[in-house]
């Protein structure tokens, strides 16, 4: 029986965590440092790992050994660009899943991902690679479009670093706020338009299995898309956009060639990979390539898993993806994320979370946990911005599924709201609602 240690505390990691408790093989889930969810969660244990990135680097490695840990999974994207898995690997630590610092510039370094794209001829978004202010002004007058203009900073900026113009004009207002705050290294790119809808599959290295389920998330913070960008509100799958042949040619003609040429320049991709899509009159379009599962995507996608997941990611550990044949579940999933009112921007910590039991009484329904914590005395508790992820599965499908999931989050809401005697929780209304228009 195995021990599997997953790395991370939002509702990314809950969901991957209880989708491979669910195999046979799997004896406990340690979540290292996890939340009020994942520490109840039924085979789930959380350990507690210092926030300074060195030294949690470190309780890891002595996690792994004191723990006989089988198999290591990297939630989130800063400790994979921080080297992470380099840092275990010169342990002795092998069985870790995610990339190393060199491949993981894929996110990290948006010149580095556009160049192998380029490369390869992956249709993306026109970009010009700037090293200054200047050059970025220069680029964005040279730019001649009425169709707007896209600034992206360089490297991470926990999805803030995009600013979408509708002109010309508004992107030379933007551009020096842009690189004061995240530096002066950027793209300037042509502005794509059509739905988007992530891609998400596992590398052993030489190929990409994908997860054959299309995602779509719902980034700005308010219904219609309005609102600031958030790390994400919802998200369902299969989004009618992406069909499975879409995701199957994304994954066969788009990923596979990257980590193919990734493994040419010595710089081999274990992991999960993430492609931001765009569908646009000309086909799909890559926005941009993560080197990790997607938060809130990850929840829905691992509710549509039908086989066990610890049995395909031990295959692409050892380099044999070509011996797994992974199943999915008929119907639809849709994920609303419950956030405290406030986020993005600020929001109160502490207060009370009710109704998650009975919910999840009802077939088909799962909240997975972000932002919460377990009170000695109060109970369940908020701790962050998103803090549910309520994520029903139904055989049915999206109709039916969003069903679920806004009977749920409206009991937590007032249960939650009635304890505390205010509102505790915001949540947008029309998650998945691009799948149900004609
Ligand atoms: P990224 O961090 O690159 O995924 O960008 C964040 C968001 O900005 C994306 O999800 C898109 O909504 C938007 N975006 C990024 N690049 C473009 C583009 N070239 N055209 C239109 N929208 C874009
Ligand atoms: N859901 C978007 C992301 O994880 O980056």
């Amino acid at each position: 029986m195995a021990k599997v240690l997953i790395i991370g505390s939002g509702g990314r990691e809950h969901a991957l965590g209880w989708k491979l408790a669910q195999s046979p093989h799997v004896e406990e889930v340690i979540y290292a440092p996890g939340n009020g969810g994942t520490e109840v969660e039924e085979k789930g244990r959380n350990v507690k790992i210092s926030k300074s990135s060195s030294q949690s680097f470190r309780d890891i490695a002595e996690l792994i050994a004191s723990e006989s840990i089988d198999l290591t999974i990297v939630g989130p994207e800063d400790p994979l660009a921080n080297g992470i898995v380099d840092y275990l690997n010169g342990k002795g630590y092998n069985r870790v899943f995610g990339p190393t610092m060199a491949p993981a510039k894929l996110e990290a370094d948006k010149f580095y991902s556009y160049q192998i794209m380029e490369e390869l001829g992956i249709q993306q978004a026109q970009s010009e690679f700037c090293y200054s202010t200047t050059e970025a002004i220069i680029a964005i007058t040279r730019m001649a479009t009425s169709k707007g203009i896209v600034i992206k900073a360089r490297g991470l900026a926990a999805g803030k670093g995009v600013v979408v113009c509708d002109s010309n004009n508004q992107a030379l207002e933007e551009i020096v706020k842009h690189t004061l705050k995240f530096g002066e290294d950027v793209l300037i790119a042509e502005r794509l338009f059509g739905q988007e809808f992530s891609v998400f599959g596992i590398s052993d290295g030489n190929q990409v299995y994908p997860i054959e389920i299309s995602l779509q998330d719902h980034k700005p913070q308010l219904d219609g898309d309005k609102g600031p960008n958030t790390g994400g509100m919802g998200a369902y799958g299969p989004a009618p956009i992406a069909s499975v042949d879409v995701v199957r040619d994304v994954a066969e003609n788009i990923m596979t060639p990257v980590v193919q040429r990734m493994k040419e320049r010595g710089e081999e991709y274990k992991g999960f990979l993430y492609a931001g899509m765009m569908m646009t009159k000309e086909g799909p379009k890559v926005i941009e390539f993560n080197v990790r599962f997607g938060d809130p995507e990850c929840q829905p996608a691992m509710m549509m898993i039908k086989s066990d997941f610890y049995e395909t990611l031990s295959l692409a550990m050892a380099g044999r993806l070509d011996e797994v044949d992974m199943e999915f579940n008929p119907g639809a999933s849709c994920c609303v994320v419950m956030a405290s009112v406030g986020y993005p921007g600020s929001y109160r910590k502490g207060l009370p979370i009710r109704g998650i039991e009975e919910v999840e009484s009802v077939e088909g329904v799962k909240v997975f946990h972000a932002g919460t914590a377990q009170h000695k005395h109060e109970g369940l508790i908020t701790s962050g911005g998103r803090v549910l992820g309520v994520t029903p599965y139904s055989p049915e499908g999206i109709k039916e599924a969003r069903e679920l999931a806004y009977s749920a989050t409206d009991v937590i809401q007032i249960a939650s709201s009635t304890s505390y005697r205010g509102t505790v929780f915001h949540f947008r209304r029309d998650i998945a609602s691009k799948a149900l228009e004609d």
